[in-house]
């Protein structure tokens, strides 16, 4: 039956069912019709399944399932082959459980490194995210599961997030909010949008027909299933005429209103019916994703790819004398509760039921070294509590070398709330002072979900080790990193600031009606570098055991705004490893406001010792451009631009100047519209 003779046949109370879920996870059936009931499941990282009670917060039980990297930690691989194979893993547990869309990735942009749920979220930088989100999301859909690319748009805070206003002008929408979901809706077409909570520029988002209308469905042409985030509907009806197919979870007031609005000609036959056959056509990608189910992955093989993704996310933000990696003939104090149970993931509902790690000292022990456990705090109610502070100096003294494992735990960094500082757990802090008075080869390796201020000990200690939330294979990978069995690869997606106060936030806690966005387009390492401010750690940086020189760069004009760039990349140092390069463009006299460099490429190649590759990028016209407000579009003036190449945002190793020929009518070269 095609849709036409389906909506023919739909009583109005089937519509409004269809439209209003079946319970918390599941959609509605219409059995007659031949319509299924299909379940939707969290989570970006991990199938987060509730066969009993829902919820969506992480609070009930869940089926045991792979906890791969969060998007924190995924993103600084810059690794969109790793992303696709994990999206292909999550996808194929999803098929295994039934379960014909996965509630992820989560995209939105870390405007402020306090958020709860950064964790989850892949970066600053919209390419960065937007990148991401599209390898995972083919991962996924390769397997005929769907996605939910989520949370649309400007869900940037957990303080009141049910409620607060993210309020920002049209430009800084386009190039930074919006930009992080455009490419992939446009790239890999997700089979949903889930919109977010909070209202954007005054009006829900639930409720907003520009943004779900005018932008989502007309502008990117998107073409699926809009769904609610979980409690994001405050009126069914108006949520249904601004474009919300599927309200979630499941609510009889909601298949009232809609009836009701009906019945009183507040909404019409098109409104209902546009919805209906939206989920018409998820349901048949459903039903015949079922005949193709298929199981493709063991458990062992799903864990030992968390193990890889582990590995090639984590950052090494500091490593003197190359104390990194220590030798087998070293003995090593590992120590800190999280040495044995460490936190990877972080909490609400992309919690993962995952089965525990391994201990850091089994790991380590594994691969041939003498290694001795302190605890030196334990986690009680989640927060780090000293113990047995002078067993640990104790053990530190007498080993070669003090592996200090630190963190947040998962209350810290979660849904509902954010942090209110980027500093570690005290106890934490005093741990690795402690240790690092009496060992001088201190190696701090932390899990956290977020950027965390290290001023307080970073000085005292030889090497940190940045793990991210790293899922179920954290110390496995911490051990190859340790011990060289496979070189430190991952950069930040997300500047380190020296502290608070140097962010663009710092004095945010809106009144919890409005949160304005003043900053702009100005967001993470824009904001950094266009104020003067030098980070702790900046935004696509991170070591390796090896070291790399690039050169021979070549640019060739490919016509008025295109151009095609290449240079070469040669391991010139003793351990192989993979190198993770970036491009920037710079406008060197635009007519209005812009971030001094803004990323438009990324690549990585793995290396071994003395081999040279060659990296390309072809750059268009987008990557030049700026969002003009008067022009209501993308646009790119007239003039030089800088093209540079480099290590991080903070280390350019090659650059060239280019003549981009965009357009220039009068109206704009008068106009110097900044981001407000
Ligand atoms: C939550 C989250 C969303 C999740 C949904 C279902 O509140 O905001 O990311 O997918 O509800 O658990």
């Amino acid at each position: 039956m095609n849709i036409p003779e389906l909506l023919q046949q739909l009583t109005l109370e089937e519509k409004a069912g269809l439209c209003s879920g079946g319970d918390f996870w599941h959609t509605k059936a219409v059995e007659r019709l031949g319509i299924p009931a299909m379940m939707m499941s969290d989570g970006p990282h991990g199938l987060r399944k509730q066969d009993e009670q829902g919820d969506h917060m992480g609070v009930n039980d869940s089926i045991k399932a792979v906890c791969f990297p969060a998007g924190c930690a995924t993103a600084s691989s810059f690794d969109r082959e790793l992303v696709e194979r994990m999206g292909k893993a999550l996808g194929n547990e999803c098929q295994a459980e039934n379960v014909g869309v996965l509630l992820g990735p989560a995209v939105n942009i870390k405007r402020s490194p306090l958020c709860g749920r950064n964790f989850e979220y892949y970066s600053e930088d919209p390419y960065v995210a937007g990148e991401m989100a599209t390898y995972f999301i083919r991962g996924v859909q390769s397997q005929d599961v769907g996605t939910s690319i989520k949370h649309f748009y400007a869900n940037n805070q957990e303080h009141r997030r049910m409620s607060s206003s993210s309020e920002m002008s049209e430009r800084t929408a386009r190039e930074i909010y919006l930009a992080a979901f455009e490419r992939p809706i446009r790239k890999a077409k997700p089979w949903t949008v889930m919109c977010s909570y909070n209202p954007v520029n005054g009006v829900y988002a639930s409720e907003n027909k520009h943004l779900l209308n005018d932008i989502l469905r007309n502008e990117l042409g998107f073409d699926g299933v809009i769904v609610s985030d979980w409690g994001a509907v405050k009126h069914r009806a108006k949520s249904l005429k601004a474009g919300i197919d599927l309200a979630m979870p499941y609510s009889a007031d909601y298949e009232k209103q809609l009836t009701d609005w009906y019945e009183k000609g507040l909404i019409g036959e098109d409104d209902l019916d546009r919805s209906v056959g939206k989920l018409r056509e998820l349901a048949e990608k459903y039903r015949s994703a079922v005949s193709r189910r298929r199981v493709t992955m063991t458990e062992e093989q799903k864990h030992e790819l968390a193990v890889r993704a582990a590995e090639e996310s984590a950052v090494l933000l500091k490593n003197d004398d190359d104390i990194l990696p220590v030798c087998r003939d070293k003995r090593i104090a590992v120590i800190g509760g999280f040495a044995e149970n460490p936190e990877f993931q972080g909490g609400g509902s992309s919690r993962v039921n995952a089965k525990a790690a391994q201990t850091l000292c089994d790991c380590l022990k594994q691969l041939g070294f003498n290694a001795d456990f302190a605890l030196g705090y334990m986690i009680r109610y989640n927060i780090l509590t000293p113990f047995g502070i002078r067993y640990a100096v104790e053990t530190a003294a007498k080993n070669d070398c003090a592996v200090v494992c630190v963190g947040n735990t998962w209350l810290t960094e979660k849904e509902e709330t954010d942090r209110f500082s980027l500093k570690l757990n005290p106890a934490a802090e005093d741990l690795i002072l402690d240790v690092a008075q009496v060992n001088p080869n201190v190696i701090v390796v932390i899990y956290a979900g977020s950027a965390v201020d290290v001023s307080a000990f970073e000085g005292k200690v030889k090497a940190i080790l940045y793990m991210g939330y790293c899922g179920e294979g954290a110390n496995e990978a911490a051990a190859d990193l340790i011990s060289g069995r496979v070189s430190p690869c991952g950069k930040l997606a997300e500047t380190f600031p020296k502290c608070l106060e140097d962010t663009a936030t710092a004095e945010r806690r809106g009144n919890g009606y409005t949160e304005r966005y003043p900053e702009g387009g100005l967001v993470g390492y824009k904001y950094y570098e266009y104020n003067g401010i030098a980070p702790a750690y900046p935004f696509g940086y991170g070591l390796s055991y090896t070291t790399f020189r690039y050169g021979d760069m070549q640019v060739k004009k490919l016509g008025k705004t295109d151009y095609y760039i290449s240079f070469s990349v040669q391991n010139v140092g003793r351990h192989a490893a993979a190198e993770i390069v970036q491009v920037y463009i710079s406008d060197d006299a635009s007519m209005v406001t812009r971030p001094k460099k803004e990323l438009v490429a990324f690549g990585k190649k793995h290396l071994e010792v003395g081999e040279t590759c060659t990296f390309g990028f072809k750059l268009t016209e987008r990557d030049f451009a700026y969002f003009s407000p008067v022009l209501n579009k993308f646009y790119v003036e007239n003039g030089t631009f800088t093209i540079s190449v480099g290590a991080s945002s903070a280390d350019i190793r090659a650059e060239l100047v280019v003549r981009v020929h965009g357009d220039a009518p009068k109206a704009v070269r008068v106009h110097r519209n900044t981001y407000f």
